[in-house]
């Protein structure tokens, strides 16, 4: 990988990581995902967010910062805008190799630093509108933007080339490959992006809604010319269009999304997937636009990313062992943690015994604040009249769906 320039004496260097391994231990990354380091030079030379020891991501940044005729020693200052391992990880390597490096961080970052890589000098605990001169001009700030998504998070600002390092903000899943500039991908490697951006904020921030507000907020004062984080597009063409999905993101914590529904099902022997056929008829009928996906066979993230930008979503399991599929207990324990709240919601599915599932359902989802059609529930296969009746209540949601400002 080679170094890309962004602005007189800014770097993006970025090292692109492909493999089976989950993201964080739980969100799969079958595209990988990049892992961007920035450069900045005055007199003295700061290093922006580091990587991890991660199929080969140091050697590839020790690679980038070699086309800038960089070495790791040549660093004056690392500043970690966020103590999350994927960008601090190879740490302690990176001090072996350069102990004179100052690292920088807010208080908290600093305390993480101790914490996780023992290391206990050469640190600089920085502040809201903190800055750092490297000489020759080259001023930075910091902006705390706490809980974005972890409780140390900061931005830094270099205000003569007007970039903004965000690292976890702003940022995607999905490995870049030679190219790291909006301007530089076309419009279907965009889609991918764009959809990989949607599963990263689903997955990763959107517990932390109302913080990506407020950093927002907090940060429009600034005349931004390019949004450089450190997971996927540096956004130089168009800084706002990356701001402006975040923004969109983030309101969806609030209610109403896309005017879509995301169907979310899992069936033991098919009987439950009848009904749900006849639901979507409904749902055709009204011309409302729906996702599948089926659990445990699709991954949490991807059903995640579907729920979070749909308005309304459907649950279609049947009773297992008198309570909820276990999947789905899955499904909606990650839908309360990642804070799936405001939606339109219709349960259905079939039971052989006595049922259950619906008991333990009610009271599971309790606590999401979901706006709940009454739930339809079966015994065994469905008959004609629970397959009409499946149908109306398909076009009952969507005509909800269709009516939300
Ligand atoms: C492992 C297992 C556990 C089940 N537990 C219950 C139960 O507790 N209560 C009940 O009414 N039916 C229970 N059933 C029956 C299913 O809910 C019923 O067959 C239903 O129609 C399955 O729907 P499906 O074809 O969509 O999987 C169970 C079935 C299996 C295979
Ligand atoms: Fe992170
Ligand atoms: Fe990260």
């Amino acid at each position: 990988m080679k170094a890309h320039f962004i602005s007189d004496s800014v770097y993006c260097l970025h090292a692109d990581v492909q493999t089976d391994e989950l993201f964080e231990g739980i969100w799969p990354i079958p595209d990988g995902v990049s892992l961007n380091s920035y450069i900045v030079k005055g007199e003295k030379i700061a290093l922006i967010d580091l990587v991890r020891d991660w199929i080969g991501a140091p050697q590839q940044l020790e690679a980038a910062l070699s086309s800038v005729n960089l070495k790791f020693s040549d660093i004056d200052y690392l500043i970690l805008n966020h103590l999350e391992p994927d960008h601090t990880g190879w740490l302690a390597e990176f001090r072996k190799l350069n102990p004179r490096a100052e690292v920088i961080a807010t208080a908290k970052g600093i305390n993480l630093v101790k914490s996780f890589y023992k290391i206990e000098t050469g640190l600089r605990a920085v502040k809201d509108g903190d800055t750092l001169d490297l000489g020759a001009g080259k001023v930075l700030s910091f902006f705390e933007t706490p809980n974005l998504h972890w409780p140390e998070t900061m931005v830094t600002w270099d205000a003569q080339s007007g970039s903004l390092f965000t690292c976890d903000a702003f940022g995607s899943f999905g490995a870049l490959g030679e190219r790291v500039f909006d301007d530089e991908f076309n419009e279907k490697e965009h889609a991918f992006f764009e959809a990989e951006t949607l599963r990263y904020y689903a997955d990763i921030i959107s517990s932390f809604s109302i913080f990506v507000d407020r950093a927002i907020q907090k940060l429009a004062g600034l005349d931004i010319k390019c949004v450089a984080p450190s997971h996927g597009i540096v956004w130089r063409k168009d800084p706002k269009e990356i701001i402006g999905r975040y923004k969109t993101y983030a309101s969806w914590a609030r209610g109403p999304a896309k005017k879509e529904i995301a169907l979310i099902w899992g069936s033991m022997y098919g009987m439950t997937k009848t009904g749900l056929d006849a639901l979507i008829r409904g749902i055709e009928k009204e011309g409302v636009p729906y996702s599948i996906r089926r659990v445990p066979d699709e991954n949490v993230s991807w059903v995640l990313a579907d729920a979070w930008k749909s308005s309304g979503i459907v649950i279609a399991m049947p009773t297992y062992e008198y309570a909820i599929f276990p999947p789905m207990a899955y499904v909606l324990d990650i839908f309360r943690r990642k804070h799936v709240f405001g939606k339109k919601v219709l349960r259905i599915g079939s039971w052989g015994w006595v049922g259950g599932a619906k008991k333990e359902y009610d009271a599971t989802v309790e606590g999401l604040k979901w706006d709940s059609i009454e739930s339809y529930e079966w015994a065994g296969s469905p008959t004609a009249e629970d397959l009409a009746a499946l149908e109306a209540k398909g076009r009952e949601l969507a005509q909800l769906i269709k009516k939300q400002p």
